[in-house]
């Protein structure tokens, strides 16, 4: 099945296309493959210079950059046995995932080809399923051809880390999501943004602050700082607060003058107060589940202290970590193509006159 994935719930522009053949390896059945044909994604860097996403501004980008990419894809490969398309519904800004939902109707209608909808968070989870091969930190090119899933015993664990979502959730199995934890303020991404601001450094700030803090770990200064909290380490639900962290930091750049060490230890200290408590909270679920994996997903799932941090946790454990390589942690469109293709084999397909956009779109409710 050739599948046209769309994504553009925030400021990434991306359409990708894939092959894909088979079903979902679950307990050590295999068959599923996948060929990445084409994955083509536009950054909205001139967000960057605002501080933050600006939904029209962001909407405007995406219109600009749907046909751009289409056009290179559509020169390139072959599109005439395009399957499905599988389109970003939610959750994200509406504005933007409106823009992506009307540019999908157009080409169903053009081309006759049936519409499926894809919730955004289920493409990070799908993402990190796929086997990448030994090296994390493999980017992928094009001549990389087939591609499996890791083999899965459910139930897994998954934890979502991006921009807008601080997730914990129970899968019971392919499209089978239960929530047993939250953020109850800031999500992990949103908070790294925040500090990062806070420090001076450009949006979005996650990966400049893991740049700092693992220049801070190079040099191995003993902490000059205040310890910063761990909020909700110790208390007995699976919820998150980040709210309260970027408080603390913005006291300490209050008080204290600014310098270049000063700013790397708070990006190492903040950095590794979001990991305790993330890896503390998601090992206790993994133990009181019994799941066989943990699944590591979003945006902030790129960085790599955390990674590093729950391999070795989980590993010492005996439970699986699946996580894909940072090149595909970051939105994209491979993802949902991806997700699109497994809702495709069980028919899922939308009216596409009755599509719609849902800013809030939950893991549990129907696309
Ligand atoms: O999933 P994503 O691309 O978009 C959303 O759906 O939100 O996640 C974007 C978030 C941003 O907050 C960004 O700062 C964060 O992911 N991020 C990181 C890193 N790379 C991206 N956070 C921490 N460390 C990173 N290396
Ligand atoms: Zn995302």
């Amino acid at each position: 099945m050739r599948v046209l994935g769309i994504e553009t719930s925030a400021d990434d522009t991306g359409i990708a296309l894939i092959d894909a053949n088979g079903d979902p390896p679950v307990g050590g059945r295999s068959g599923f493959q996948i060929r990445i044909i084409a994955d083509e994604r536009i950054s909205q860097s001139a967000h960057r210079a605002y501080g933050g996403i600006y939904p029209n501004l962001a909407k405007k980008e995406h219109a600009k950059n749907l046909p751009l990419l289409l056009k290179h894809i559509v020169g390139v490969y072959e599109t005439t046995t395009i399957d499905a398309i599988a389109v970003t519904v939610g959750p994200g800004l509406e504005p933007c995932l409106w823009q992506g939902i009307t540019f999908a109707q157009e080409l169903a209608q053009e081309w006759s080809v049936p519409i499926v909808p894809v919730n955004h968070m289920e493409g990070h989870i799908v993402v990190s399923m796929v086997d990448f091969g030994s090296n994390p930190d493999t980017s992928f090119s094009n001549e990389v051809s087939e591609l499996g899933l890791h083999e899965l015993e459910f139930p897994v664990v998954v934890l979502l880390i991006s921009g807008g979502h601080t997730e914990l959730i129970l899968m019971k199995d392919f499209g089978t999501y239960k929530y047993i934890g939250r953020t109850r303020d800031d999500a992990v991404g949103e908070a790294f943004d925040k500090v990062a601001r806070t420090l001076g450094l450009p949006y979005p700030g996650g990966s400049e602050i893991s740049r700092l803090a693992a220049e801070a770990r190079n040099q191995g200064d003993a902490l000059m700082m205040p310890k910063l909290p761990r909020p909700m380490l110790h208390d007995d639900t699976f919820d998150f607060s980040f709210a309260g962290l970027k408080t603390a930091v913005l006291r300490i750049v209050k008080k204290e003058e600014m310098t270049d060490e000063l700013r790397r230890q708070i990006a190492r200290e903040f950095e590794d107060a979001v990991t305790d408590v993330l890896a503390a909270k998601t090992m206790r679920a993994a133990e009181e589940y019994g799941a066989s994996a943990v699944v590591l997903g979003g945006g902030v799932s790129a960085n790599r202290h955390i990674r590093a941090e729950f391999s070795s946790m989980l590993r010492a454990a005996g439970c699986k970590l699946l996580v894909c390589p940072p090149a595909y942690s970051t939105d994209n469109a491979l993802m949902i193509a991806l997700a699109g293709y497994f809702h495709a084999l069980n028919n899922n397909f939308a009216d596409p006159a009755t599509l719609s956009a849902n800013g809030s779109l939950k893991l549990d409710q129907k696309t």
